[in-house]
């Protein structure tokens, strides 16, 4: 930015009067963070346990379908717009193709109901990669070690029409295969779900910051090899406008940029370049850091939160995906 004039020297200037009190503060301040900027991922399960606590991930628990409905009730009630549902299944359903993933009456469907039934008024954003389905952990269908794009299509296209037709608002594929939005779109415009929105995980990085959710559900142990062959190389920017202008053309209504706090530069070119609804993900990696920090009283919890999600803001996000969605909106509840 070039100013307009160049700032007046001291003391006709001091910065400081534009930050000596609360309410000044609070009138100048160029962005604000409000719950409706939040959406809140849930990782759900189809264990026994309505809450069963994650070890990489403190304060985050696997939800039955119905603890996963009670969160949309909280969700609600906090003024959170939308929850992300992240399946863990039972590995016996695991297998190569990711079989669960297309399952009408499998966990995603089935809580998606739930949510529906208790708190309609919450968006649902689904997660649309056969990772969490396959024995291999990858998010695609894998024959002789790679992964293969257009075999993958088909199965995301049939997986988002699951979705869309068990009642998710927003489909969100996270899986980096090419032409997926295209397929996803056709397959639901072919099947009356012209209103389904999809927010394509467009800049998604293979990071080592998806570890705790890696263990979250279930795919950690699955996992053979690394995701570089189709997640994107984060010595890369240009490249993530690139994935961006495909998503918007091929029919994506939001993009997100993912992993979030490490990558605001990508944010910021993204939303300046495309001017279109840019969401971020603060990953599990992020979280648990800084979980880790809070429990041994390095970081003080509720100003690095705040902190932390207002940042986002400041790069230009709508949104963004954080497990302290529910814990922020309380704070900025007062
Ligand atoms: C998988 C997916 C991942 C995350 C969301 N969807 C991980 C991966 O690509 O391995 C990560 C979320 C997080 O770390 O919080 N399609």
């Amino acid at each position: 930015m070039t100013l307009p004039f160049p700032p007046a020297p001291f003391p006709l200037a001091r910065p400081r009067r534009l930050r000596a009190s609360p309410w000044v503060r609070r009138m100048v301040a160029e962005t604000v963070l409000t719950p409706a900027d939040l959406v809140w991922p849930l990782i759900v399960h189809d264990g026994a346990e309505d809450r069963q606590a994650i070890a990489s991930m403190p304060g985050v628990f696997r939800l039955s379908p119905k603890a996963a409905a009670q969160a949309a009730v909280e969700a609600r009630s906090l003024g959170i717009p939308a929850v992300a549902l992240f399946p863990n299944v039972d590995v016996a359903i695991k297998d190569s193709i990711g079989t669960g993933a297309t399952d009408p009456d499998g966990l995603i469907p089935d809580c998606i109901k739930a949510i529906k039934d208790a708190a309609p008024e919450v968006g649902v954003m689904c997660d649309v990669a056969l990772d969490c389905y396959t024995d291999h952990g990858h998010d695609g269908v894998v024959e002789d070690g790679r992964i293969l794009n257009d075999a993958t299509l088909e199965r995301l296209a049939e997986q988002a029409f699951i979705q869309a037709h068990a009642g998710a608002d927003i489909v969100a594929p996270s899986d980096m295969m090419d032409g997926r939005v295209q397929a996803i779109r056709e397959a639901l415009e072919a099947n009356g779900f012209s209103d389904t929105l999809i927010l394509s995980y467009a800049a998604k990085y293979a990071s080592a910051f998806y570890g705790p959710y890696r263990d979250a559900v279930g795919s950690a142990k699955m996992l053979t090899g690394d995701k570089k062959t189709y997640q994107m190389d984060y010595a890369n920017t240009d490249e993530a406008l690139r994935e961006v202008a495909m998503d918007l053309a091929e029919g994506a209504d939001a993009v997100m940029v993912k992993p979030g706090m490490l990558y605001l530069d990508i944010v910021r070119r993204v939303v300046e370049t495309f001017r279109v609804p840019t969401f971020a993900y603060q990953v599990s990696g992020e979280y648990s850091m800084m979980q880790a920090s809070i429990a041994n009283g390095w970081l003080d919890e509720d100003r690095a939160i705040l902190e932390t999600l207002h940042a986002f803001k400041r790069a230009g996000c709508a949104g963004v995906l954080s497990y302290f969605a529910p814990q922020a909106a309380r704070l900025l509840a007062g």
